[in-house]
C-alpha cells in the first residue's frame, strides 16, 4: 500500500521572491507529501544544476515550469508503482533517468522535490515524524544552532565582505534555551548597531545587513551584543563565520573590496589566524575558494586543530569532492546541503562518508528558502550536533527553528541537546597552543 500512485509539482516563491517548486507525492495508501526546494545566490561552481526557465519574459528568467513539467512528465510515470519505503531505489530511478554526473538534464531541483516528498510521504504512511523515520530509534540529538545574525557579502549590498557572522549558543542546557540565548544577543545586537548609528535593515538570511567601516567590526558588534544580553562570550555564545571567499576570489588572490584590500592565501591564512587567537571562533566554513586547494591546506594544517574549518563550496556535499578533500587534507568539516546534490540518499552518503573520516556534519538551508522544515528533522536523525539556518528571525529560517522547538518537545527526556560537545575540537582549542 506504499506504492506511488500520484506525482505533481507547481511553481511557487521562495524568501527572495524567486520561483521554487513544489513537489507532491501521493501514495496508495492515500499518505502523502509535499517538499519545497531551497535556492542559493552564493552558489558553488560545483554544484548540481538548478533548471531556470531562462524565458526572460517570466521572472527575469528565472521561472522553473521546465522542472514542473519534468516532474509531471518524466519523473511521475517512471516512478508511480515505485514502493516508497524503498529511498535508495527511488533516487537510483531518478539519477538513472537523468543521465547526467549534476543532473543537467532534469534539473537537481526537480529530482531534489520528488526525493523529500517521497520520504514525507513515507513517513506518513509509516506514521512516523520524518527525524524517525530518517534517524530510527537513534535519533536524539538536538543541534546546535549556527544563527547568522550579519548578513554582508552576496547577502546584503553593503560594505561588509564577510557574508556570515553567526551566534553559536553551545552553552546552554537545551535547544529552547539557546534559541532564547540567540533571539536575546539579536536583539541586543539591533540595540548596538543602532548606538553606532549603523543600518538594521535585514539581509537575505534574516541577520541584520549594515555598512561597517571594516569586516572586523562585525565581530565587536556581535561580541558586544552577546555581553550586553548577559551572556558570556565564547562560553555561553561563541562566534562562527562563513566569509564565503569564493565569491571574493579572482586571478588568484581574495578581494576585500569593502576594505580595499587584496590578500593572497597565505596572508588570507594569517587573517583567520589571528582571528581565532582573538575571538571565541569555534567554525570558519568556506575560508579559502573553492578550488583553492592548496590554500585549503595550508588553512587546515595552521588552524584545523584548534577550529572547526567547514567545507561548502569546497564539498558542495558530493562524495567525490569530499574524497579529494581527504586526500589533500583540507577542512575537517562538510556543510550539508541537499540542493547542492539534489537526492536525499546521496545527501547521506556524504553525511556518512564525512563521518567515516571525522569531518563533522553541518545540516544547512539555503539563502532563498521557503516554509519547508525537512533539513531540521535530517539534523536529529543523522544527529548532526549543528545546523545553520539563518537569524532567529523571518518565518523561512525561524519555521526550522521551530520544528526543533517541537521536536525537543516532543522528545522529551529521550532528546539530548549537543551544546559543546558537537565541537570536537574545543578541547583542543583551550589547551596552550605550542
Ligand atoms: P547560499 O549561501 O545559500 O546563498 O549559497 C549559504 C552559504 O554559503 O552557506
Ligand atoms: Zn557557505
Amino acid at each position: 500500500m506504499t506504492y506511488i500512485e500520484a506525482v505533481s509539482a507547481l511553481e511557487v516563491l521562495d524568501s527572495r521572491g524567486n520561483p521554487t517548486l513544489s513537489v507532491t507525492i501521493g501514495l496508495a495508501d492515500g499518505s502523502s507529501g509535499t517538499a519545497m526546494v531551497p535556492s542559493g545566490a552564493s552558489t558553488g561552481a560545483h554544484e548540481a544544476v538548478e533548471l531556470r526557465d531562462g524565458d526572460a519574459a517570466r521572472f527575469g528568467g528565472k521561472g522553473v515550469l521546465t522542472a514542473v513539467a519534468n516532474v509531471m512528465e518524466v519523473i511521475g510515470p517512471e516512478i508511480v508503482g515505485l514502493d516508497a519505503l524503498d529511498q535508495r531505489a527511488l533516487d537510483a530511478t531518478l539519477i538513472a533517468l537523468d543521465g547526467t554526473a549534476n543532473k543537467g538534464r532534469l534539473g537537481a531541483n526537480a529530482i531534489l522535490g520528488a526525493s523529500l516528498a517521497c520520504a514525507r510521504a513515507a513517513a506518513e504512511a509509516c506514521g512516523l515524524p520524518l527525524y524517525r523515520y530518517l534517524g530510527g530509534v537513534g535519533a536524539q540529538v538536538l543541534p546546535v544552532p549556527l544563527l547568522n545574525v550579519l548578513n554582508g557579502g552576496a547577502h546584503a549590498q553593503t560594505s561588509v565582505d564577510f557574508q556570515e557572522f553567526m551566534l553559536v549558543p553551545l552553552g546552554l542546557p537545551t535547544f529552547a534555551e539557546a534559541m532564547r540565548a540567540g533571539s536575546e544577543c539579536f536583539h541586543a545586537l539591533r540595540a548596538v548597531l543602532r548606538e553606532r548609528g549603523h543600518d538594521t535593515g535585514q539581509g537575505d538570511e534574516g541577520g541584520f545587513a549594515p555598512s561597517l567601516r571594516h569586516n572586523e567590526e562585525a565581530v565587536e558588534v556581535l561580541l558586544e551584543a552577546i555581553s550586553r544580553a548577559g551572556y558570556r562570550p565564547g562560553e555561553d555564545v561563541a562566534l562562527a563565520l562563513d566569509p564565503a571567499v569564493a565569491e571574493l576570489y579572482a586571478d588568484g588572490r581574495y578581494h576585500l573590496r569593502g576594505e580595499g584590500r587584496v590578500l593572497d592565501s597565505s596572508e588570507l591564512v594569517e587573517l583567520w589566524s589571528s582571528w581565532v587567537s582573538q575571538y571565541p571562533i569555534v567554525s570558519i566554513e568556506d575560508g579559502m575558494g573553492e578550488d583553492d586547494w592548496d590554500g585549503w591546506a595550508e588553512l587546515t594544517s595552521r588552524l584545523g586543530s584548534q577550529v572547526q574549518l567547514v567545507g561548502d563550496d569546497l564539498f558542495v556535499t558530493n562524495v567525490d569532492r569530499l574524497r579529494e578533500g581527504f586526500a589533500r587534507g583540507a577542512a575537517n568539516a562538510v556543510l550539508v546541503k541537499v540542493n547542492q546534490i539534489g537526492s536525499l540518499s546521496e545527501t547521506l552518503d556524504t553525511i556518512a562518508l564525512a563521518a567515516s573520516h571525522g569531518y563533522a556534519s553541518v545540516i544547512s538551508h539555503r539563502s532563498g528558502e521557503t516554509e519547508d522544515t525537512t533539513v531540521a528533522d535530517l539534523a536529529v536523525a543523522i544527529n548532526a550536533g549543528q545546523i545553520k539556518a539563518g537569524a532567529p528571525s523571518r518565518s523561512e529560517r525561524v519555521a526550522k527553528y521551530n520544528r526543533l522547538l517541537h521536536i525537543e518537545a516532543e522528545l522529551g527526556s529521550s532528546g539530548r541537546y549537543a551544546g559543546r560537545s558537537a565541537f570536537r575540537l574545543l578541547g583542543a582549542a583551550s589547551a596552550p597552543q605550542g
